[in-house]
């Protein structure tokens, strides 16, 4: 590019370039022909819905939001049921937004497309970056939760197993942050003078689901199935189990911490929800986009959120969550729950679905990692290496390679606490921009045809982006350092485009329109 021509680029038409926007017409002229095979209908949505949906959400986390008794436990008690469903209503409003673009705009790139095509060229980039927060660091935050599930499991067969497998150094199982807060640092070896620390589990099972992933999408298709069986089997069996064991005086008082527990008992377990948008990164390998995301979207919540509550009544029935609980009762509720009222076989087994459960996670998320990154390496942001698609499988293997390996590093650079809040960031700054981006849209395309309309618009998204605007608020007075690391993450987004993506994209408007260009 010509010295003269770059400087007009960064002076004149800057602010232009910034909100530049692009017709949704464009981005469904660009799809039509990328090679992604088309394979998922509605059930296999929702599989995968409900595959990313429901993880260590519900096998781990919802603990945690239960515990209601004792000093430092604000959670909801038996209100729990309550919670669950503040928190699905705060989803669903996003959930329909979500629906309405999905069906109008069916690409790749999900919110990151929506952005590209009302707010323009740099608020799209940011979203895409942010993007990453929610799926790339959210696997991170899921693969370091599998490890710690495996290790646990891994614990149950101490009597055939060697010790150095049941009981292995810290390092060889953990990011560095973790390890210090249980051993030394003299005790973790170093090389020149760096510290070595190998989460082994989470980084085997990245490269699992990075090379299952890279087989085409039939493949991870079916893996999630497996996943999404044994999970719902799984918990299936503990609430029908488990309700020969309520006793219905545990769920008084009903909440203990009132309101205060009910909306602390929302944000914890809000993290359980995160994954539906997901589906919407799928567009363009669906048969029938129009109809089938909708379904598939609101379906995996509606599920979802039944499953949820079903188990809330049973565990909040099982143990006084109003009084302290064990601790065990906070790191795995279900199993530790069984093993109490000797279930052991029970507890063997849920084990065996939260590990399910946390693998389907995975696969969905990087799924979505790697198809935004592929929309935005279309749009000129990222090296056009990423759009190329292995002949055979029709994926992009360079680009899903490229992401495993991010994710592994990330396992041992991040603690599991600050890649989840991260992750928790990311989705609000996602859910929130697509829900302002269905106003805009409905302001400047009113005539667009949509086949799925969010009912009560302007209401629905207005209260979209209050609640998790609400909940991302709330959530800030808890948070440390992912408060801090959230600004760097955008301050780098914003070196990006201004070095890459903002400079590749006027060189490749001058290769298609060199007299504009020179006007400038
Ligand atoms: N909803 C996902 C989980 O609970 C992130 O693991």
């Amino acid at each position: 590019m010509e010295v003269k021509q770059l400087h007009a680029t960064f002076t004149k038409n800057f602010i232009k370039n910034l909100i530049r926007r692009k017709n949704p017409d464009e981005f469904l002229e660009q799809a039509k022909d990328n090679g992604l095979q088309k394979t998922l209908n509605a059930f296999d949505l929702i599989i995968l819905g409900v595959g990313a949906i429901i993880g260590s959400g519900i096998f781990a986390v919802v603990g945690i939001a239960a515990a209601g008794g004792g000093e430092s436990s604000l959670g909801a008690g038996p209100a729990l049921i309550v919670s669950m469903v503040v928190a699905a209503i705060a989803c669903i409003f996003s959930a329909f937004c979500y629906s309405e673009f999905s069906t109008m705009i069916p690409v790749a790139g999900g919110a990151y497309t929506y952005t590209f095509a009302t707010l323009g060229e740099f608020a799209a980039w940011m979203v895409g970056w942010i993007l990453m927060l929610e799926y790339a660091v959210g696997f991170i935050a899921v693969a370091v939760a599998w490890s710690n599930h495996f290790m646990q499991f891994i614990k149950g067969f101490s009597h055939c197993l060697p010790a150095c497998v049941v009981n292995p150094p810290i390092w060889l199982v953990s990011d560095y942050n973790s390890a210090c807060k249980v051993v030394s640092p003299d005790t973790i070896p170093s090389i020149f003078g760096i510290h070595i620390c190998l989460n082994i589990p989470a980084f085997l099972i990245s490269l699992l689901i990075t090379f299952i992933l890279t087989r085409g999408m039939k493949d991870s298709k079916l893996m999630a199935n497996v996943m999404v069986f044994i999970k719902l089997a799984v918990i299936a069996l503990f609430v029908f189990a488990g309700a020969f064991f309520v006793k219905p005086e545990n769920w008084t008082p009903f909440a203990p911490n009132g309101f205060e527990g009910v909306f602390m008992g929302a944000f914890i377990i809000f993290f359980a929800y995160i994954g539906f948008d997901a589906l919407a990164t799928t567009a363009e390998e669906c048969k029938n986009p129009q109809k089938d995301l909708p379904i598939g979207i609101i379906g995996s919540l509606l599920v979802t959120t039944v499953v949820y509550v079903a188990v809330a009544l049973v565990l909040t029935g099982m143990i006084k969550t109003s009084s302290a609980v064990p601790s065990e009762f906070l790191k795995a509720p279900m199993a530790y729950l069984m093993t109490l009222h000797n279930q052991n076989w029970i507890a063997g087994l849920i084990s065996i679905g939260s590990l399910a459960g946390l693998t389907s996670v995975l696969l969905v998320l990087e799924l979505a990692a790697t198809r935004i990154l592929y929309a935005m390496s279309r749009d000129n942001f990222l090296p056009s290496v990423f759009q190329k698609l292995n002949p055979k499988t029709q994926v992009p293997v360079i680009l899903t390679w490229i992401v495993g390996i991010v994710c592994i590093i990330g396992t041992i650079t991040l603690d599991l606490n600050v890649a989840a809040e991260l992750c928790n960031f990311g989705t609000f700054t996602s859910f929130i921009i697509v829900c302002v981006a269905v106003l805009i849209l409905r302001k400047t395309e009113p005539d667009r045809p949509r086949p799925f309309k969010v009912p009560f618009s302007p209401w629905f998204p207005l209260l979209g982006i209050l609640c998790c605007g609400g909940l991302m608020i709330y959530s800030m007075q808890f948070l440390t350092t992912s408060v801090l690391l959230f600004p760097v993450w955008v301050g780098c987004g914003i070196l990006i485009y201004l070095h890459y993506g903002y400079i590749k994209n006027r060189k490749a408007e001058i290769k298609t329109n060199p007299t504009e260009q020179i006007k400038e």
